[in-house]
């Protein structure tokens, strides 16, 4: 059994014990083990959340239980989420976290202080979308070229429906909010900087380098006036906070802006929640990345990727081919002649 403490019970972290539990048979099957959410730390006890584990308000119940391998932070922030992930490295604890303010800012020290211990971070960036698995892995053949995209959920929410749906700026960041989209201080989605933190992450893992977010160039939505609006309806353009890495010559461009996109352009095309990102690379030619950029299900499914993959690995790659979750019966089509 892998043990599980969560810490930060919120939207995603309740997706995650929530998922847990109800494909269990199926993780279990890819996992080669069972893997057990057995504690989640909230800082209010009395607070109602829709899950059924443990709940405690004291980190130490997960970082000095030797029986907890995984440790989940998803509890944003930065100085505090740090100090937590050391520690639990430290223990010898595995660490996911979905902590894109963290990794922009502390990535590389805290991935050389993990040495062997897994330390994952799939659904800091993009949600749902296996972007990291795919720079990491599938695209790890090519020189990137650039990686363009839409990367923060909330600010596509609105501009969507501020653009499709003529509704207000202020009335539909509180609609993102209560959808659970937004970050709890909205300004950094708004701002830009959550799409910066992906995007230093996205370049981190590309080219290997070390920025950090004030290094770059940021501009959020907040300025997009009704006029702006007007005018891309009028000239059939959409417009999207896009997140840009481009190689030029032996430069790396970073940075993330509005930009008006044609209509009939596949970025444009993708509304609402959903994340977009292309990635260029020298030998695959283009790529494209689409799904939920935010919301618990989506962003947990990419944890629980990661708890499953280091499950996966503490088992020797026990998975020869996924299995079918009991009384499930797939039925193979005949072929036509
Ligand atoms: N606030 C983020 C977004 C959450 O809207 O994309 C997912 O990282």
């Amino acid at each position: 059994m892998l043990k599980v403490g969560i810490i930060g019970v919120g939207t995603v972290g309740a997706s995650v014990a929530n998922i847990l539990r109800d494909n269990k048979n199926i993780i279990t099957a890819r996992a080669g083990i069972e893997i057990v959410p057995t504690i989640g730390v909230v800082s209010n006890l009395h607070k109602t959340r829709n899950v059924d584990i443990k709940l405690s308000d004291n980190i130490d119940d997960v970082l000095n239980d030797d029986s907890i391998d995984v440790v989940v932070e998803l509890m944003g922030g930065i100085d505090k989420p740090n100090e937590i992930v050391r520690k639990a490295l430290l223990k010898g604890k595995a660490v996911v976290t979905a902590n894109k303010a963290l990794l922009a800012y502390h990535r590389y020290e805290l991935q050389e202080l993990a040495g062997d211990i897994p330390f994952e971070f799939e659904a800091a960036v993009a949600g749902g979308i296996p972007i990291i698995n795919a720079l990491r892995d599938g695209l790890s053949a090519n020189h990137i070229k650039s990686i363009q995209g839409i990367m923060n959920g909330t600010c596509n929410y609105m501009l969507t429906r501020m653009i499709n749906d003529g509704i207000k700026y202020d009335d539909i960041l509180k609609e993102a909010q209560d959808l659970g989209y937004a970050e709890s201080d909205p300004t950094f989605d708004v701002g830009g900087y959550d799409a910066a933190h992906k995007l230093l992450i996205l370049g981190s893992i590309a080219y290997g380098i070390d920025v950090k977010p004030e290094d770059i160039l940021i501009e959020g939505i907040q300025n997009i006036s009704s006029a702006d609006i007007a005018f891309a309806k009028e000239f059939e353009f959409s417009i999207k906070l896009l997140g840009i890495a481009k190689k030029v010559g032996n430069e790396i461009e970073l940075r993330v802006h509005p930009v008006m996109i044609p209509e009939d352009k596949m970025i444009a095309k993708v509304d609402g929640v959903m994340n977009g990102i292309s990635v260029i690379g020298d030998k695959v030619g283009e790529t494209m990345f689409y799904g939920a950029g935010a919301g618990g299900d989506a962003t947990a499914s990419a944890v629980v990727a990661n708890i499953i993959d280091i499950a996966r690995r503490g088992k020797g790659s026990p998975m020869l081919g996924f299995e079918n979750q009991p009384g499930e019966k797939v039925t193979l089509m005949a072929k036509e002649n």
